[in-house]
Order: C-alpha cells, then sequence, then structure tokens
C-alpha cells in the first residue's frame, strides 16, 4: 500500500511536471502568436509591423484552386488596376483613370492606418449615408471605381468583380482581427481651434510632396505608361469631388500615417496634425486646381441632408455653417452643433 502511494505520488510529480511544461509552451505560443499576428516571420509579400497588435496578413495561405485563383487575381486587380481595367486594359476598360487601388488601399488593402480593407467583407451590407440606403460590398467597390478611379461599374456577375469580393474574403477569412487590433481605420487628427490653410499647404507641398507629385500635382507616370510611378493627386486624372479623399479631414487623417511616402512606416508619422490638415485643404482646393467633373449618378449625395459628414463640402446643410467653414473648418463648432442636438456628426 505505502509502496503503491509512493509511486503514485511519484506519477503526480511526472504529470504535474509534463503538464507546466505544456502550458508554458502553449502560453509561449500564444504570446507569438499575438506578436505577429499568427503570420510566420520573415514570410514574403506579408505586412510585416513592429507594433503587436497591428492588421496583418499572410498572402503565402492564399488557397491553391479555384477558389484561390481568384483571390489571387483579385488581389493582382487592387495591385495593377490600369493593366488589367484600366483604360488601355488587357481584360477590360473599366477605370477612366490609370490609378490603381493600392495607392490609397495601399499593399492591396492590407496596410495598416491606409484606408485598410481587412475588415470590409464582414462589413457589408451596410447602410452608407452618402448614398442614403444600404450597400452591397459590390456595389461600394463599384463606387471606387466611378468615383477616385473615374470608371464605369464594374458587372456584378464578371471575373474582375467576383475576384475582388474573393480577395476581400479572404482578407476578412485570414486576418486576426479583434477589438485591440490597431490600423483597420485610419489615424485621427487633432481637429484646431482654426480653419485648415490652403495658402500654407501650398508652401508645405512645395516643401514635401512635389518631388514626386510634380508642381502641377499631375504626379509622374512609371516608365511603361501603363500606371503611375507617383500618382495624380489633383487635376483631370485624379479623383473626383463625391470621392471620400476630397475630404479634408479624410485626406489629412490619410496624409498623416501615409505621406511623404519615403518618410512613414506602418503606424509612424512625419506630419504634424496641422499640416496634413493644410497639405489636405491645398490638395484639395478646387480654386486653385482643376478636378474631373463631380458626377457619377443620377444619385444625388447625402439625400438626408442632417447625416452629411462634416467635412463634406457641398449644401444645403441642416446646420447654420457655411460650405467654405464645412470644406476648410473650423470644424469644432460644427461638431459641438450637433452633438449638442443628442447626434454623434459623422467625420
Ligand atoms: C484616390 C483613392 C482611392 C482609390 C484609387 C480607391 N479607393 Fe477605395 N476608398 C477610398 C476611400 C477614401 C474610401 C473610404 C474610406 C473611409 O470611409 O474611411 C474607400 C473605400 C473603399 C471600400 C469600402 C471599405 C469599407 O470597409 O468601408 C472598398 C471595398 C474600396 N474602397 C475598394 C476599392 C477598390 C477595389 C479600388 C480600385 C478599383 C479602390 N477602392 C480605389 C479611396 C480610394
Ligand atoms: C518619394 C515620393 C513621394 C513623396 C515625397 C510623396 N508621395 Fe504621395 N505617393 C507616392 C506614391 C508612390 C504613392 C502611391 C502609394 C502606393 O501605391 O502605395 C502616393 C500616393 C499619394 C496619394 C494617394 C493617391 C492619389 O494620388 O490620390 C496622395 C493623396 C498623396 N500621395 C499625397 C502626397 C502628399 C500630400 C505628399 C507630401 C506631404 C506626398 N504625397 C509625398 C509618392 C510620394
Amino acid at each position: 500500500m505505502i509502496k503503491y502511494i509512493k509511486v503514485n505520488k511519484k506519477y503526480q510529480y511526472v504529470v504535474i511536471l509534463f503538464a507546466i511544461f505544456v502550458l508554458a509552451n502553449s502560453v509561449q505560443l500564444f504570446s507569438s502568436c499575438n506578436a505577429n499576428g499568427g503570420t510566420p516571420a520573415g514570410s514574403a509579400d506579408s505586412v510585416t509591423t513592429a507594433a503587436d497588435s497591428l492588421v496583418s496578413i499572410d498572402t503565402a495561405k492564399i488557397p491553391h484552386g479555384k477558389y484561390g485563383d481568384a483571390v489571387k487575381y483579385g488581389r493582382q486587380l487592387m495591385l495593377h488596376t490600369a493593366y488589367y481595367i484600366g483604360p488601355n486594359g488587357v481584360n477590360g476598360h473599366y477605370t477612366g483613370n490609370k490609378m490603381n487601388c493600392t495607392n490609397c488601399h495601399r499593399d492591396a488593402g492590407t496596410r495598416p492606418y491606409a484606408f485598410n480593407l481587412v475588415r470590409s467583407f464582414k462589413d457589408y451590407p451596410q447602410y452608407r449615408a452618402r448614398e442614403g440606403r444600404i450597400l452591397s460590398l459590390a456595389e461600394r467597390i463599384n463606387n471606387c471605381v466611378m468615383r477616385p478611379n473615374l470608371g464605369r461599374p464594374l458587372p456584378l456577375d464578371s471575373r474582375e468583380m467576383v475576384s475582388i469580393m474573393a480577395y476581400l474574403k479572404f482578407l476578412s477569412d485570414s486576418s486576426h482581427v479583434d477589438a485591440r487590433t490597431k490600423g483597420l481605420k485610419n489615424m485621427t487628427v487633432e481637429l484646431p481651434d482654426v480653419a485648415a490653410s490652403s495658402d500654407h499647404g501650398e508652401k508645405l507641398y512645395a516643401q514635401h510632396c512635389e518631388r514626386c507629385h510634380a508642381k502641377n500635382g499631375e504626379g509622374k507616370m512609371a516608365f511603361d505608361n501603363v500606371a503611375y510611378q507617383y500618382p495624380p493627386v489633383w487635376g483631370l486624372l485624379a479623383y473626383r469631388p463625391g470621392s471620400s479623399m476630397h475630404r479634408v479631414v479624410k485626406l489629412a487623417q490619410w496624409l498623416k500615417a501615409n505621406m511623404p511616402y519615403d518618410k512613414t512606416t506602418p503606424g509612424t508619422t512625419f506630419l504634424t496634425d496641422a499640416e496634413a490638415l493644410d497639405i489636405a485643404a491645398y490638395i484639395n482646393d478646387d480654386k486653385k486646381h482643376q478636378r474631373p467633373a463631380a458626377k457619377t449618378t443620377k444619385e444625388e449625395d447625402y439625400p438626408n441632408h442632417e447625416e452629411k459628414a462634416i467635412d463634406y463640402d457641398k449644401g444645403p446643410f441642416k446646420d447654420p455653417f457655411s460650405e467654405q467653414q464645412h470644406k476648410y473648418g473650423p470644424y469644432k463648432p460644427i461638431i459641438d452643433y450637433w452633438e449638442g442636438k443628442g447626434i454623434t456628426p459623422v467625420i
């Protein structure tokens, strides 16, 4: 009996040791999972980020087979939009300029703080104030084809639309996203008490942006003339009014984390908030430079006027502020006005 207990104790001891070993390993595994979002370190073509909870995607995990082929083509369409479906596209003529989706949704929609698309597949259908109705993901994709890309809509059953949707589904399925994940939304900018200054923005543009996007905002084509090396920021081949980029705060939020191209990395910034707002004011100043015509459809943007984003610049408004103030600020009085009515305004 005594002997039996002794053996058993020893046995228990081994079991406990084994349990501690397993536990320690799984804790290690778990934390390394968090550290890189489940992405094998150094894997090619993945977004490797310093902070532990930034979005990350491993394209090496795109499956084989027909679905995987669609995912891969969808990804190529985001990266090389003009080549496939641009004005001289090899697979169809849909977009009206030669900008690629990835010029704004950087790294094919996977880069943090750059209009990241990792969640989009889950987030649609969604009510959209700009259209005043519920949009499917395909309709939302076509908004970008028509507005910033100046194009005509992709047919819903086209290989192109289905492939972009498949790619966005893959992003959504394979990402490790939870409440702590950073970078799904753009960075926020502190809104100052004064209006954004297009004139000051003009000086900053010459200093920080002109060497790539050119003095007249037209950017620079790549040597093959298929797409841009540096995309245009205004002019008749840039995004049209009615694109979200044409809103000063929205653009400033993106600029803060993404430009100048060679001076920012995911999660780090170069411009101050005020500088980003002033440059956005200059880029979106239609009195200083041309843009394509605004209208793409007969639908009125923001048909419910009280739902307008605060930096959307076309009246009529359901508040007492001018088009000028909606466009350039100061924005705080507009926010206070709506909050006073118990409504959280869209920025
Ligand atoms: C000039 C910049 C620009 C280009 C080019 C562009 N987009 Fe967008 N896209 C935006 C902005 C800005 C938004 C709105 C983001 C927001 O409201 O925060 C957006 C939103 C989207 C959304 C909705 C995201 C969501 O989760 O709500 C999808 C999907 C999308 N774009 C796909 C595309 C595709 C596909 C292309 C290429 C055909 C493209 N975009 C080209 C700027 C651009
Ligand atoms: C070193 C070159 C370089 C500099 C400097 C630079 N950019 Fe860019 N910019 C790029 C490239 C390249 C892209 C496309 C990004 C991509 O495809 O990932 C881009 C994209 C953009 C876009 C979105 C696409 C479009 O054309 O609408 C805007 C807006 C923009 N830059 C504004 C600016 C502003 C403002 C500055 C100065 C603060 C600036 N850039 C400085 C290279 C540059």
